[in-house]
């Protein structure tokens, strides 16, 4: 039986990227993760809600010791602007003090969000700081971030499917979509 996607299936646009490149680009990545993080005290912390489905499929593919802890947080309301504002909404039940941490997020689109997230992880002194993100949209950044581990570098189009929402829709389609805004 095919999917139906939701009701509003007219604002649903076209596969930006497929699930065969996911999946390709994710053992890549978890290549490389489990290589830079041989040996050390991996704790990925997992930006909720939108890189719940990305990590379901790296933390499958990563083949060192790793921890897993999740923290929600929120700057678009229901609106495909940034709103400059973020909140986090649920905190880390780990203690990050001398842990390898990588930060999971879905996309980073102004910088703001995970700019505010390095910050705040940083008080918490940890031995090491890095971000993997699945999509990367340099075109609309504002604040400057350093991100070690990029899936895809995308248009500045607001995108959904694959854990990404447009007010909380959308996120269980199986590829990344554009969202065709009226
Ligand atoms: P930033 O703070 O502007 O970098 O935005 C980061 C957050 O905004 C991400 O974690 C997403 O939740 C959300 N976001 C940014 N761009 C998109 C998009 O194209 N589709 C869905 N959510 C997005």
């Amino acid at each position: 039986m095919k999917k139906r996607i939701n009701k509003m299936d007219e604002k649903v646009g076209k596969v930006l990227i497929s699930k065969e490149q996911i999946e390709k680009r994710i053992k890549e990545l978890a290549k490389q993760i489990s290589q830079d993080y041989e040996g050390k005290d991996l704790i990925c912390v997992i930006i909720l809600r939108g890189a719940f489905m990305f990590v379901t499929d790296l933390a499958k593919e990563i083949s060192i010791p790793a921890k897993f802890d999740f923290m929600a947080t929120s700057s678009y309301g229901d609106s495909t602007k940034s709103s400059g504002v973020v909140r986090i909404y649920k905190d880390l039940d780990m203690n990050i003090e001398g842990k390898d941490v990588l930060i999971i997020e879905d996309i980073v689109d102004t910088g703001r969000t995970i700019n505010y997230l390095v910050k705040n992880l940083k008080t918490r002194n940890p031995k090491s700081l890095e971000v993997c993100t699945l999509l990367n949209k340099p075109a609309n950044r504002v604040v400057n971030v350093k991100i070690k581990y990029v899936g895809f570098v995308i248009p500045p189009e607001f995108v959904i499917g694959y854990g990404l929402d447009f007010a909380e829709d959308y996120r269980h389609i199986t590829e990344v979509r554009v969202f065709k805004e009226d």
